[in-house]
């Protein structure tokens, strides 16, 4: 199997809009409303999205018409092929979707509304390769109405990275925090219950380890430092994905999120001192066979937010 990065993002785009959490969504519609009736409303209306990837969360928020009819949309990402990839993608998309799209430049595509969607909508992106925190230094222009953070959070050092996200913000603005992992991760069938909970446990381990920082239980940790932050949580709730066989197959591309997941798992615990390395093998051969036969159920509990800056 070739295991691509961006095809993994896309396949994550069904499992992801089954496990955001349509309460915490829903105030978010309600704060975007609010914010846009506001005497001092921007127009446009400003979102900042960090740890974007390839720009699906953006095609999500706009199938989902959660944005209003003006917007700039900044999408940040370290990684260079997400961004390469987001530049052929997002066009494409939004042909495909209805909206008429102009790449303006390398760094800047305007999607504007053709005869499926309301003629007043216009969308101004802009890619931009950095990393989180250069862009932070870096960044020159006004700060956003909304910070998005999908599937993110939990890569960085926290609570010390909170501040500096923050300022990407306006007073009154808002935060979406969303897919923050919660430390809890489930197969189904089991292989044997010690050797799940031992590949579970460590595997969660690699995540708090990791040089660049990051926690396996970032969701139930974000309620202390949110507070600590003097920011108001105005929605909090689970967005667990739970991947499962509809009938004899999984929905969309599931089946490649899937043994992407596990290709996380060979590469994290490959060459780990407290696990054999044939029973690892064995492992995984297993599960890869569970999901050519589509019996592999796959839950990972995670916790989405909205909060008021
Ligand atoms: C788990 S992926 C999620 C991507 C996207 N939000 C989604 O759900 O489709 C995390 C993303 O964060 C990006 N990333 C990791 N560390 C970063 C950093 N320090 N600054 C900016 N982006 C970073 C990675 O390149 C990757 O695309």
């Amino acid at each position: 199997m070739e295991y691509s990065f961006p095809r993994y993002l896309l396949a994550k785009q069904s499992v992801d809009d089954r496990a955001l959490n349509k309460d915490v969504l829903a105030a978010l519609r309600a704060e975007i409303a609010a914010l846009q009736a506001a005497p001092a409303a921007s127009q446009p209306f400003r979102v900042i999205e960090i740890g974007a990837g390839i720009g699906t969360m953006l095609a999500r928020l706009l199938r989902w018409k959660v944005l209003p009819a003006e917007t700039e949309y900044t999408l940040v990402d370290s990684l260079p092929e997400n961004i390469a990839f987001a530049r052929q993608w997002l066009p494409q998309w939004a042909q495909e979707n209805g909206w008429s799209a102009e790449t303006v430049s390398e760094e800047h595509i305007r999607f504007s509304a053709c005869a499926s969607v309301p003629s007043a909508w216009s969308v101004s992106i802009r890619l931009v390769q950095a990393d989180v925190f250069d862009f932070i230094h870096s960044f020159g222009s006004l700060p956003g109405d909304l910070l998005i953070a999908h599937a993110f959070l939990d890569l960085l050092p926290l609570p010390e990275s909170l501040p500096p996200l923050f300022s990407l913000v306006r007073k009154d603005g808002c935060a979406w925090f969303t897919i923050n992992f919660d430390g809890v991760t489930t197969f189904e069938p089991s292989f044997s219950p010690a050797v799940d909970a031992l590949i579970e446990k460590l595997y969660h381990e690699t995540m708090d380890t990791r040089p660049g920082g990051g926690d396996s239980r970032t969701g139930r940790h974000l309620f202390g430092y949110l507070q600590q932050n003097g920011v108001e949580i105005l929605a909090a709730g689970a967005s667990d994905w739970v991947v499962h066989p509809v009938g004899s197959s999984y929905l969309a591309d599931e089946a490649y999120f899937l043994h992407f997941i596990l290709h996380f798992f060979e590469t994290s615990l490959g060459h780990h001192p407290g696990l054999d390395s044939h029973l690892l093998a064995a492992w995984l051969q297993q599960r890869r066979a569970q999901i050519e036969r589509a019996e592999l159920v796959y839950i990972a509990h995670q916790m989405d937010f909205l909060i008021r800056c």
